[in-house]
């Protein structure tokens, strides 16, 4: 048996859950109101036979004890299992001692963070050198209550305060460097503070864990403005997002999330009591940050700048990154990069325009009322780029007009759903005042351009396909993806046709599956392919094992496109077998309710018939999909 078998073994969800939440028998099952959405009857149901929950209600999510510790606290997998085995009293194997070695060094600079966060609040709060900073502070209307809530410090003027502080302290120098708080000189390799004479900002991981600083200073003309920790083994500007801690319950209650620039627009937000705002901090939005908000959230909305060099940059580079793009998909995030985003995801994402010259900083302190209007007012990335890119444009410039179409087209074929798609082609020849015909003649010719592209690209090689697998459909799946990463975002273009959901964690019912692939998938965002080292060293010792059992190369020689068919048809096998099981707990529950003259029956029926119809498309999908293969064979 393995630690995870014998961990679900040994806890009864039913407890566990229960001492999150009040749970209330009902028949076989028991119901709450669903933990991560705001509801007002109670959706969310555990089923003690299966050991599983779902919530039949907005999010629509469910998973067995892991996932639900790990979504209610935010863990990863690595953390529910150490917690999960230790509440179980089941014993873990040990991490590799590279993977524990790593794990004392970061330990190590985390107690040197929290300790320099401490030294510089301390200064901001009594140092006499920090009058200034004090002041600077109440001007920006921050009150002590949000220094207190963030932490917020001063740095001494000096070039060694900091470190003599915290040596004193007994780290070392070299730690220092390490935890990016010493810059070393290159040719003499001497030491010195990298912040001095700034209000210090710490950053913080999803635990609450300081593991960076940014730095503003105090001087209105000062330059640069903001001095931010380098990367470092605790910090990586691309995968933190400033306040996510504070705000990821708010982001799950409101089912929303405000991205914003700068510390000051979140520092502001909090205070202002939108607990939603997260911060960028300055960079493009990254994939491995939207991702990290999706476990809260799938809706997004982006409080851009409309004369941040950003948005222009973006859309210049839309042009210019065309052609690139077609080739390969780059985790940068274009106009196009988000519409996909939204597709592949489900997402909904939205843009707030900024008012010019304002942040939301200032808007917040002028009016909150006017920044909540304006955040129920963002409007689809789609719209939003159309009004950017019709603002000043001249009514009879045709040539300029072809070249809105066209910058436009690429942007409109990453919207998944045709329908979506076809109004969006209407709107756009309304504003431009021209025939809707042509941009639907445009767009139809590039869809054409691009699908010939895709299968000239495919390799042509044919071979058997590969040995029918039925037992372990999920560890299938994986063992192609881990061999040919390039598949996936094939994968998700054919779900897409069939109008499904793309691949996703969820997929994966065995929970240690399913840390395997999100652990990848979050590694395909900076790599292509994945080390396999880098993964390993992502995962629990106790997954190393099934990791390897992937990695048998016996569908090495396969073509491309088979794997694609192979793992579609798989994952809709999954997918069928998923909904059936849960078509079949809502018929129970139905039933229970109806008898009982419970009003959720209603809910339940809703449910249920939305169940069927993603059953029915899946199937639908499927059965394409076979004809599809056994032409593909006869061939
Ligand atoms: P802004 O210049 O808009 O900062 O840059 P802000 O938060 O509004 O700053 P205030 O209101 O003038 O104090 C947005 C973000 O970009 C990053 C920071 O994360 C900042 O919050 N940035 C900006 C830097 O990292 N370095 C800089 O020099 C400037
Ligand atoms: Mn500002």
């Amino acid at each position: 048996m393995s630690v995870i078998d014998e961990i679900k073994d040994r806890l009864d969800i039913v407890e566990v859950i229960s001492s999150y939440i009040p749970l209330q028998k009902a028949g076989r099952n028991y119901k709450a109101l669903c933990p991560f959405h705001s509801e007002k009857t109670p959706s969310f149901v555990v089923f003690p036979d299966s050991q599983r929950w779902h919530c039949f209600g907005a999010c629509g999510e469910g998973g067995d004890v892991f996932t639900f510790v790990m979504k209610q606290e935010g863990w990863d997998f690595r953390t529910a299992l150490e917690e999960l085995a230790r509440r179980a009293g089941v014993e873990l194997r040990p991490r590799t001692p590279a993977q524990r070695q790593a794990e004392e060094e970061a330990d190590r600079l985390r107690g040197l963070l929290a300790e320099a966060a401490r030294y510089y609040h301390h200064l901001l709060r009594h140092a006499p050198e920090a009058e200034a900073a004090r002041t600077y502070v109440a001007r920006r209307g921050l009150s002590n209550e949000t220094v207190a809530r963030f932490t917020l410090g001063y740095s001494l003027p000096g070039w060694e305060s900091a470190r003599g502080h915290l040596t004193e302290r007994g780290y070392t120098i070299e730690e220092l460097v390490k935890a990016g708080l010493l810059v070393q000189r290159e040719d003499s390799g001497s030491t010195y503070d990298r912040f001095r004479d700034r209000l210090m900002i710490p950053i913080r991981d999803l635990q609450g864990r300081v593991i960076g600083f940014g730095a503003r200073t105090l001087d209105p003309e000062g330059v640069p403005k903001y001095i931010n920790s380098p990367q470092t083994p605790l910090f990586d500007k691309g995968r933190t997002l400033f306040g996510l801690d504070l705000a990821r319950q708010a982001i799950r209650r409101e089912d929303r999330v405000v991205i914003v620039e700068g510390y000051m627009d979140v520092m502001q937000a909090h205070q202002a009591g939108f607990a939603n705002v997260v911060a960028q901090m300055g960079t493009a939005l990254t994939e491995a940050q939207l991702k990290q908000l999706q476990r809260y959230t799938k809706r997004f909305v982006l409080a851009l700048d409309p004369d941040a060099a950003g948005v222009q940059a973006t859309l210049r580079g839309v042009e210019v990154a065309r052609e690139a793009l077609e080739r390969e998909w780059e985790p940068i995030f274009d106009p196009r990069g988000l519409v996909g985003y939204e597709a592949r995801l489900g997402a909904e994402i939205r843009v707030l325009r900024l008012p010019r010259g304002q942040d939301p900083d200032d808007l917040i302190r002028e009016d909150p009322r006017r920044w909540a209007a304006m955040v129920e007012e963002a409007v689809p990335v789609v719209d939003f780029y159309l009004q950017i890119l019709l603002e000043g444009l001249a009514p009879d410039d045709t040539k300029a007009k072809a070249r809105v179409v066209d910058t436009l087209l690429p942007i409109l074929r990453a919207v998944a759903n045709p329908v979506e798609r076809e109004d969006y082609a209407q709107k756009i020849a309304r504003a431009l005042r021209v025939d809707a015909r042509a941009v639907h003649a445009r767009l139809r010719s590039a869809e054409r351009r691009s699908a010939r592209l895709q299968r000239g690209t495919a390799r042509t090689q044919e071979r058997a396909p590969s040995r029918g697998v039925t037992a372990d459909l999920e560890g299938h799946c994986l063992t192609m993806l881990l061999q040919r990463p390039g598949i996936l975002s094939q994968i998700n273009d054919a779900l897409r046709e069939s109008q499904l959901e793309p691949l996703r964690g969820q997929d994966f019912q065995d929970v240690g599956y399913r840390a395997i692939f999100e652990a990848w998938e979050t590694l395909l965002t900076t790599e292509h392919p994945v080390p396999i080292e880098a993964l390993r060293a992502q995962l629990p010792t106790d997954l190393h094992a099934r990791l390897e059992g992937l990695l048998t190369p016996d569908e090495a020689t396969l073509a491309d496109e088979q794997l694609v068919r192979d793992v579609v048809l798989t994952l809709l096998r999954l997918r069928e077998r998923n909904l059936r099981q849960l078509g079949q707990e809502l018929s129970f529950l139905t039933l229970e309710a109806q008898e009982a003259g419970d009003i959720r029956a209603e809910q339940y029926i809703e449910a249920l018939r939305a169940y069927r119809e993603t059953l029915l498309r899946t199937q639908q999908a499927l059965a394409q999909r076979w004809g599809w293969m056994s032409r593909g064979r006869a061939a």
